[in-house]
């Protein structure tokens, strides 16, 4: 029996895709920038089935790519060529949202959005949020460990993860669902899929750890004369609103980018950075973030205390990565780096680009309470790493990280022992063996694969 017979016994033929038109959608990141024909999309109705296709495929030494809604921006969730891709959105489920620990057992392919109705109907927040949350699930987001808007106050995905069930690369199922809020029998096995980009195991189910809901809002964008006034802003954000949920940035060139692709005047005074805040919480928060602004000396702030107000506001922030895709294929380079040496990455990275590429185009946004850049370089092709080389030295020169929320994938396997030290990857290697020896899992995503020595078997 081949192998794509034998994973449409388990799946049924409706959810083995093996047309190329059925299973092109599957085939190329949002981005358009990667991707490659698979030898098969299957998509899964149960962990069991999850359990089953894993057996068949290690039996049969073929690479799988786990795939949740495919808005992963560093390719690590589609096919580099020839695999399985197993597609988990039909694990959609939704458990009923346990109120008094404040949890909810989720499927890994529950949306993010269907994530935060559940936890809003039960009177509280899921504690993450990103402009992909009607697409992105819940799975991807951990396998991710995706940070967002609201990583500032609540953390990355991987703060909101009480339990995870999964299945291995043997094809065994370890399931850690039971919410216990105190567990500490042994490794913590779900805290190593956190962030693990389908390379240990494939999440079936989350157990979430969600926040209280926190429904007084009020929103400022700030037009600012530099990234050191961000600084002190955000410095006066932290010491008058403990409210405060999100602190975003982005630059004067962006922000004409995005009122063109939207067609709408600017709502605020033109300026070379922005920042965008919100806070939150029971009571109206709106005094402690006029008292932030006060003690900055800031008084043409456009703020908003009304949802279309805030939502107004939010679009020119979220709409960046539309209105990027919309120019050209970006090269989107997540990084982070120490907010003290900010001022001088912002001013550096569009030298950098245009001395790697000349006329490349950089656009510069992100969490600013994260110290959370989001470069984006347009011109480039897409295979041209160039620009990606440049600005990942640089991050490496000002001590910061080359991924802080989008994952390494496969855009920046290559440079992971460029950023980590070498026991670091070591340890990172000898765990990757232990959990999956003959690297069936995502292979080539997060780790790089070293060329084999002659004669040598396949390292992982
Ligand atoms: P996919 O793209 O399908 O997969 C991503 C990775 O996770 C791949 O390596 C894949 O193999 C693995 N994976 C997926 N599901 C599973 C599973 N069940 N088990 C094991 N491995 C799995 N990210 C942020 O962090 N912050 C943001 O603010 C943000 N904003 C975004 C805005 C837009 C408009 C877009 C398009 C993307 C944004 N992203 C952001 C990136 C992306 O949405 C997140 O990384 C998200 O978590 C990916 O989820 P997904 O279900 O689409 O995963
Ligand atoms: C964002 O913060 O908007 C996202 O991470 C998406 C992006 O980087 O384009
Ligand atoms: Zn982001």
């Amino acid at each position: 029996v081949s192998l794509e017979r034998a994973l449409a016994a388990v799946v049924g033929d409706r959810h083995a895709l093996v047309d190329p038109g059925l299973r092109a959608p599957y085939e190329r990141d949002w981005t358009g920038r990667f991707g490659a024909p698979a030898r098969i999309v299957v998509r899964p109705g149960s962990a069991a089935e999850v359990a089953e296709i894993v057996r068949i495929c290690a039996q049969e030494g073929a690479a799988i790519v786990p795939q949740g809604g495919n808005t992963g921006l560093v390719g690590g969730g589609v096919p580099r060529g020839g695999e399985v891709v197993v597609s988990l959105g039909r694990l959609d489920a939704i458990g009923s949202v346990d109120a008094a620990l404040g949890q909810v057992t989720v499927g890994a392919g529950a949306t993010l959005a269907a994530l935060q109705a559940a936890c809003r109907a039960a009177g509280l927040d899921a504690g993450l949020d990103f402009g992909a949350r009607d697409t992105a699930t819940v799975g991807g987001a951990v396998a991710c460990d995706a940070g967002g808007v609201k990583a500032l106050r609540h953390g990355t995905a991987r703060a909101h993860v009480a339990g995870v069930e999964a299945v291995l690369a043997d094809g065994s199922v370890v399931s850690r669902l039971a919410g216990l809020v105190k567990d500490n029998a042994g490794y913590d096995l779900p805290a190593l899929l956190a962030g693990s980009e389908g390379t240990l195991g494939i999440i079936t189910a989350v157990r979430w750890r969600a926040v209280p809901a926190a429904p007084a809002r009020v929103a400022a964008l700030v037009p600012l004369a530099s990234a050191e006034a961000a600084a002190e802003l955000l410095a006066a954000l932290r010491a008058h609103a403990p409210s405060l949920e999100s602190c975003e940035f982005f630059l004067d060139d962006g922000l004409e980018l995005v009122l063109r692709h939207q067609r709408r005047p600017a709502p605020v005074r033109r300026a070379p950075m922005y920042v965008l805040a919100e806070c939150a919480a029971t009571a109206d928060p709106t005094a402690e973030l006029a008292a932030a602004l006060d003690a900055c000396g800031i008084e043409d702030a456009v703020v908003a205390d009304d949802t279309a107000g805030r939502e107004g506001l939010w679009r020119l922030r979220e709409g960046h990565t539309e209105a990027i895709g919309a120019a050209g294929i970006p090269h989107k380079l997540d990084v982070g780096v120490p907010l003290a040496r900010l001022g001088r990455f912002l001013a550096e990275v569009p030298r950098v680009v245009e001395r790697a590429v000349p006329g490349a185009r950089t656009i510069l946004f992100g969490h600013l309470g994260d110290g959370n850049v989001h470069v984006n370089v347009l011109g480039p092709e897409p295979d041209d790493e160039r620009v990606d080389d440049a600005v990942l030295e640089l991050v490496c020169d000002c001590g910061g990280t080359i991924s802080a929320e989008h994952g390494v994938g496969v855009a920046k396997a290559r440079w992971l022992e460029r950023a980590r030290d070498a026991a670091d990857v070591a340890a990172m290697r000898a765990v990757k063996r232990a959990l999956d020896p003959a690297g069936i899992l995502n292979p080539g995503v997060l780790l790089p694969n070293p060329a084999p020595a002659a004669g040598a078997g396949a390292d992982l």
